[in-house]
């Protein structure tokens, strides 16, 4: 069986530049013999952490919304690709309201110390973030969270395709490699003949 690729674009802007490299890295995931499934964050109605603490004792998040429907399928995936783009400094309130439910799984890891998926499941994540400037830290906010939230979600952290220096709709099907980059680390993400790299790919491009 094919293994499984969900793609979360976050952005607001349909088509937007973070959108538009998901859709590439879904293409190469697909060309490496995968089954994929994209999602359009804004679509659906995941309001924000209300901090409860109800998960606590449950490892359930209590709020009743579309969260519910897309938790299993961010359990069900084998490779999540996460697309944001870069609000000031970090990722957009729609991605954060999805990455702070996640707090209900924190909890189930941590406060209630059980397994949240099968032992041995081979879960890896890729992030893409785009931003309309050029600064040293850019994306030092969305490697933190974003390590976080999938050490919560129990999914290994394996790469990441930042891209600096796009702003307008559309921008990056200007860029030289930007598009070309996606598809081939859709490609190896989705690759299952290779074990999960030691370290991290991390790539940065202007
Ligand atoms: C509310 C808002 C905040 C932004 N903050 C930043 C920022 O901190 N740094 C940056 O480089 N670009 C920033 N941008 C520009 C976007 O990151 C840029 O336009 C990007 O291409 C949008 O990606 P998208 O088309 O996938 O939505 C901001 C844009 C908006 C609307």
């Amino acid at each position: 069986m094919s293994i499984k690729v969900l793609g979360i674009s976050t952005s607001p802007r349909i088509k937007g530049n973070s959108d538009l490299l998901l859709r590439r890295a879904l293409a190469g995931a697909e060309s490496a013999g995968a089954g994929t499934e994209y999602i359009r964050l804004p679509d659906y109605q995941v309001g924000p952490c209300i901090e409860c603490n109800a998960c606590y004792a449950t490892g359930l998040c209590k709020v009743q919304d579309d969260y519910q429907h897309l938790l299993k399928k961010i359990l069900d995936a084998d490779r999540i690709i996460f697309a944001t783009p870069i609000f000031f400094m970090t990722v957009c309130a729609q991605a954060k309201m999805l990455i702070d439910r996640c707090q209900s799984l924190w909890a189930h890891k941590y406060v209630l110390k059980k397994e949240l998926i099968t032992p041995g499941h081979d879960r890896r994540a890729m992030v893409i973030a785009v931003g309309g400037s050029r600064s040293k830290k850019q994306f030092d906010c969305i490697r933190l969270t974003m390590k976080s939230c999938f050490d919560s979600l129990q999914v290994y952290y394996a790469a990441n395709l930042f891209v600096n220096k796009i702003d307008s709709l559309g921008e990056i099907e200007k860029h030289p490699s930007a598009l070309k980059e996606a598809y081939r680390l859709g490609s190896l993400l989705a690759a299952t003949n290779s074990p999960p790299p030691q370290k991290s790919i991390d790539i940065e491009l202007t």
